[in-house]
């Protein structure tokens, strides 16, 4: 009797356990196991839930659009390349229209390019030469002009770089490539565009001008003076000249959302293709060879286009406050693709036929790159 029925509990307890041990199991390894499984949903929800907060522009906390394009992106019909980006000074209207000149939105739409131009508000208490009501015409008639409701003041140009990365990697996400571009720059479009029709990277990139190892200017005399408190460390994170450079819409997200928590800084190129670049693991490419940064090199080689055929040595470069520049050297760049330019005889090589002061730099806090040269 005794011994059946400690068999019985033995039975049992071993069930109970049995079952103990099933629910212990399903409790840790069951439930508890699914962030592991799902990961990358997991991440692309904390992502999303960071994205929420629409009104955040650094330290903007309501930050919003006075315009936006009515053109846009989502209605591009053509091969969608690349959107452009053009940092805008507000007052800069005849630099615009230079810019729709040279490159109209016909012919930048045939080669699969959509361009937008970046403006802030007017400053009132300086600007006296332009109107919000001429800023509303420019932008009913080209439908390309986005606006942000902050002052356009050369300390508030980071607000403005990152006002164009969040907008196309919200809007513009169709497109491969994003170039960014300052309005005084002048550029081989055709050149450009094969090169991304190569295919520069399948990954997050940014590629232009590469600067490395920069100083952090402490003298107070300098235009790009920084005090500590503005940024402690000696020298700048490798970062990219804020002239010209293409990226994708991918890489723009990561960097708009990763300049979440990041202190803000007024030198918009070192903020954001720098720090926050680097906190985003975002590589860089090298396009250095690209580059002029004398303006007296552009016009030579628009001089020598004109004259001669001769095909310039540089495809991005200052625009050395000529307007004109603009599409007098798109005029050329054409020509040359059209495959009617010469290469240049090493004895017609700017550095011998051109005269250059040097009146432009790069934001690289003091030395030249390029020292003058002079004929003979
Ligand atoms: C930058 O924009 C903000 C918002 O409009 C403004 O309060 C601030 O004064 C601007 N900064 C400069 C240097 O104008």
């Amino acid at each position: 009797m005794f011994t059946r029925r400690l068999q019985f509990l033995t039975k049992v307890s071993v069930f109970f356990g049995a079952f103990l041990l099933i629910v212990i199991i399903y409790k840790n390894l069951g439930p508890a196991d699914l962030p592991e499984i799902y990961p990358s949903e997991l991440k692309v929800q904390f992502i999303e839930n960071r994205e929420v907060n629409q009104n955040d522009l650094f330290n903007l906390k309501s930050f919003r659009h006075r315009i936006t394009p009515s053109r846009e992106c989502k209605s591009f019909q053509n091969e969608k390349l690349a959107v452009m980006v053009v940092m805008s000074y507000v007052g800069h209207d005849d630099l615009r229209a230079a810019h729709r000149q040279a490159l109209p939105e016909e012919s930048l739409n045939a080669l699969g390019i959509s361009r937008y131009f970046l403006l802030a508000d007017i400053p009132t208490s300086t600007e006296r030469y332009i109107s919000q009501s001429q800023i509303d015409d420019e932008s009913s008639r080209f439908g390309d002009i986005l606006q942000g409701e902050f002052i356009d003041a050369y300390r508030n140009l980071t607000y403005k770089h990152m006002m164009g990365l969040k907008w196309v990697a919200e809007h513009c996400d169709m497109f491969k490539f994003v170039i960014k571009v300052d309005d005084d720059i002048v550029f081989d479009m055709f050149k450009l565009r094969d090169y991304m029709e190569k295919g520069i990277h399948s990954g997050n990139f940014m590629a232009g001008f590469v600067l490395d190892n920069q100083k952090v200017v402490r003298n107070a005399k300098s235009k790009w003076f920084v005090k500590e408190e503005e940024y402690s460390k000696p020298t700048y994170p490798t970062y990219l000249s804020g002239w010209l450079y293409i990226t994708t819409p991918s890489t723009a997200k990561d960097l708009y959302q990763n300049s979440y928590g990041t202190d803000f800084f007024w030198i918009d190129d070192i903020l954001i293709t720098g720090v926050i670049r680097e906190k985003s693991r975002v590589m860089t490419i090298r396009m250095n060879d690209w580059f002029s940064p004398n303006a007296e090199f552009m016009k030579c080689c628009v001089r020598d286009l004109k004259e001669h055929f001769y095909e310039c040595d540089y495809n991005i470069g200052p625009n050395g406050g000529e307007n004109k520049m603009l599409k007098e050297f798109a005029e050329g760049s054409k020509l040359c693709h059209q495959g009617k330019c010469f290469q240049k005889p090493l004895e017609n090589s700017l550095h011998k036929t051109c005269v250059a002061e040097v009146h432009e730099i790069f934001r690289d806090h003091g030395d030249p790159i390029v020292k003058g040269f002079n004929l003979g």
